[in-house]
């Protein structure tokens, strides 16, 4: 499994924190809240992961961080896609980060308490994967809901384009968004397709994590067979050249006569 030093735990924080500063207004009312809010959440998010078992993505310490990142750049790209693709843009930039920031907000915790704890039932670390659990001390919310909440209770106004891209992150894996996803009337249907935008670009991001995390795993055991197909070819190197030194292989034959060979 992945893990991040402190100078890189340290680094990806700064960066997260730079994305705001580039973003936001300087001195508006959002970025003010939105900083305080990074300050008051910062020792846990910092440590948070992406994802509570081992196959999903980003399971490790920093990994929501890093994440974060990753979907914000992906949706940069993603929304660049749509408008070379022939779509039509009609959200703004500033709209395309905050919600690729903030769709997993939900993750970090509520006010009081983590939200992914670390698994302590030895058999389902092991059996299942699982790193972390979900803390049952804080009040059952989807992720993106208590994101909202997490929002509001900062003062962080979010308009309503922002708030479906936040909602609807989980495209139709979340069967609840069937309602705002799966409409088959124009009038009702999506007026504006930032959600998508956002859920392309975690999956996308999600699915290149999750490479890169089976990726890990098959390098270290290529690196392991290599090893042991050196430690091998060593080993075969050392008995041939045992079997191939004639001065070596007589001295060993004149030994084993003269303890074993025939005396009489
Ligand atoms: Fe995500």
């Amino acid at each position: 499994m992945k893990q991040l030093t402190e100078v890189q735990l340290q680094d990806n924080w700064n960066k997260l924190i730079q994305v705001i500063k580039d973003t936001f207004e300087d001195g508006s009312e959002r970025r003010e809240n939105l900083l305080r809010m990074y300050h008051d959440l910062e020792n846990r998010m910092i440590m948070a992961p992406a994802s509570g078992k081992e196959e999903y993505h980003y399971c490790h310490v920093g990994g929501y961080v890093e994440h974060v990142l990753h979907v914000v750049d992906t949706a940069l790209k993603m929304s660049d896609t749509y408008e070379a693709a022939g779509g039509h843009k009609n959200w703004t930039d500033e709209e395309l980060i905050f919600s690729a920031l903030h769709h997993d907000l939900g993750k970090v915790g509520d006010l009081n308490d983590e939200y992914y704890v670390p698994q302590d039932n030895d058999w389902r670390r092991k059996t299942l994967g699982e790193v972390y659990t979900s803390n049952t001390n804080i009040p059952n919310m989807r992720v993106p809901d208590r994101a909202l909440f997490l929002l509001q209770h900062f003062g962080v106004k979010c308009n309503v384009n922002e708030t479906l891209a936040i909602k609807l992150a989980d495209g139709l894996y979340d069967e609840a968004n069937a309602y705002y996803m799966k409409v088959f009337d124009s009038k009702r249907s999506l007026k504006n397709h930032l959600p998508y935008i956002i859920h392309w670009a975690d999956h996308m991001a999600t699915t290149v994590e999750y490479d890169e995390w089976k990726r890990g795993d098959e390098d270290e055991k290529e690196e392991m067979e290599s090893r042991i197909e050196n430690i091998k070819s060593v080993t075969v190197e050392k008995q041939e050249q045992k079997h191939e030194d004639p001065v070596l292989e007589n001295k060993h034959k004149d030994l084993f006569e003269e303890l074993f060979g025939d005396k009489s």
